[in-house]
C-alpha cells in the first residue's frame, strides 16, 4: 500500500510546519491536513484539508477511509497551562483522540501512528538533570498525567495488538510560523516577538528556571526521523527522551541582547512557575541517538539568530 498521511491538529504550532515539511517530502496530495479550525490559508490552498474533531471516532474513521490513509500524525492536544484550567476537557481531548487512532490501527484501518509525548511526563520526584529514559515518573499536571497515561497505552497497544506507534517526549518547542498556545514553555517564543516589538519582556517564569528546549526544524526532523526509522530500530514504544539544549529566561534574554542591545527582561512568575519547577532541566536522550540515529542541529545561539532573522 502506498503511503498516505493524515495530520490531525495541522493548524497548531507543530502541525503547521509538519504539514509543510511532509507535503514537500511526499507530495502535496499525499498529505491530508485536518484540524477543528481552519489554519494557515497557505495550507488550505496547497493540498487537501478537512475540518475534523479528533474526539469524534466516526469522523476520524471516515477521513481515514475516504483518503486511504496509512499514517496518522496526531498533533491535537491541550497543553500544560490551559489543561490546568480545564482538567476534564484536557483529559478527554488528550485521551480520546489517542484511543481513536490506536483503535483504528488495532483494527488495521491505518498502519502507523505518530503521537507526541512531552517532558511533562516527569514530575517533582524525577531527577532533574540528565533525566534518564527510565526513571521515577510522578507527573503533577493534568497534561503530564495524560501524556504519561498515553505512553502506557501506546506501549500496551504495540505489545498486545502489534500497533506500530512511535513517540517522542518533546521539550519546549520554539518556532516563528504559528504561535504555540497554552504551554508553560511558550515564554521562549513570546520573548522574541516582544523583544522585536517593544524591546522588553515580562516573563511568567523566574530568571533561574532552566528547561529543555528545541528549535522547530530539529523537532520536525526528529518526528519524521522516528516515523521513517526501520521498525526494529524503534525499540521503545512508550516514548523516547529527546533533547537539544537547555536554558533559563536570563540566558535566552542575554542571547537576544547580543542582537538587540536595548532589550530588557523582568520577571512576574505566575501559576506556570510551579509547572516548570516540576519538570526536568536537562534530558538524557542517548536511547534516541543510539536506536534511530537522532541528532540535533541548532544551538541556542543559532536558533536565536534564525528566529530574529525570520520574525524581522
Ligand atoms: N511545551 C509543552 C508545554 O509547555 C510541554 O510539552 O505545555
Amino acid at each position: 500500500m502506498k503511503k498516505r498521511i493524515l495530520i490531525i491538529g495541522a493548524s497548531g504550532q507543530i502541525g503547521t510546519e509538519l504539514t509543510a515539511y511532509l507535503r514537500k517530502r511526499y507530495g502535496k496530495h499525499k498529505v491530508i491536513a485536518s484540524d477543528i479550525v481552519e489554519g494557515d490559508p497557505a495550507m488550505l490552498k496547497e493540498g487537501p484539508f478537512e475540518i475534523l474533531d479528533a474526539m469524534d471516532y466516526d469522523a476520524v474513521q471516515d477521513v481515514v477511509i475516504r483518503h486511504e490513509i496509512t499514517d496518522v500524525y496526531l498533533m491535537a492536544a491541550m497543553l500544560s497551562a490551559t489543561a490546568e484550567k480545564f482538567p476534564m476537557k484536557a483529559w478527554n481531548l488528550n485521551m480520546n483522540s489517542l484511543f481513536n487512532v490506536l483503535n483504528l490501527a488495532r483494527d488495521k484501518k491505518i498502519e502507523k501512528i505518530f503521537w507526541p509525548s512531552s517532558i511533562a511526563v516527569f514530575g517533582p520526584t524525577t531527577p532533574r538533570t540528565d533525566t534518564p529514559q527510565r526513571t521515577v515518573m510522578e507527573p503533577s499536571t493534568v497534561y503530564g498525567i495524560s501524556k504519561q497515561t498515553g505512553e502506557r497505552w501506546c506501549e500496551y497497544y504495540h505489545k498486545r495488538f502489534g500497533v506500530d506507534v512511535r513517540s517522542i517526549r518533546y521539550p519546549g518547542l520554539i518556532s516563528y510560523t504559528t504561535p504555540p498556545g497554552g504551554g508553560t514553555t511558550d515564554y521562549a517564543v513570546d520573548i522574541f516577538y516582544k523583544a522585536l516589538k517593544h524591546k522588553k519582556y515580562v516573563c511568567f517564569l523566574n530568571a533561574e528556571t532552566t528547561l529543555p528546549m528545541m528549535y522547530m526544524p530539529d523537532a520536525i526532523e526528529a518526528t519524521v526521523g522516528i516515523m521513517e526509522a526501520p521498525d526494529a530500530s524503534v525499540k521503545i514504544r512508550s516514548a523516547y527522551n529527546l533533547a537539544a539544549f537547555s536554558f533559563n529566561p536570563e540566558e535566552i534574554a542575554a542571547t537576544i541582547k547580543k542582537h538587540i542591545p536595548e532589550f530588557t527582561i523582568s520577571y512576574a512568575p505566575d501559576f506556570r512557575q510551579a509547572i516548570a519547577d516540576s519538570w526536568p532541566q536537562t534530558i538524557d536522550d542517548s536511547d534516541a541517538r543510539t536506536d534511530w540515529g537522532w541528532k540535533h542541529s541548532y544551538s541556542l545561539e543559532q536558533m536565536t539568530e534564525d528566529m530574529l532573522k525570520n520574525l524581522r
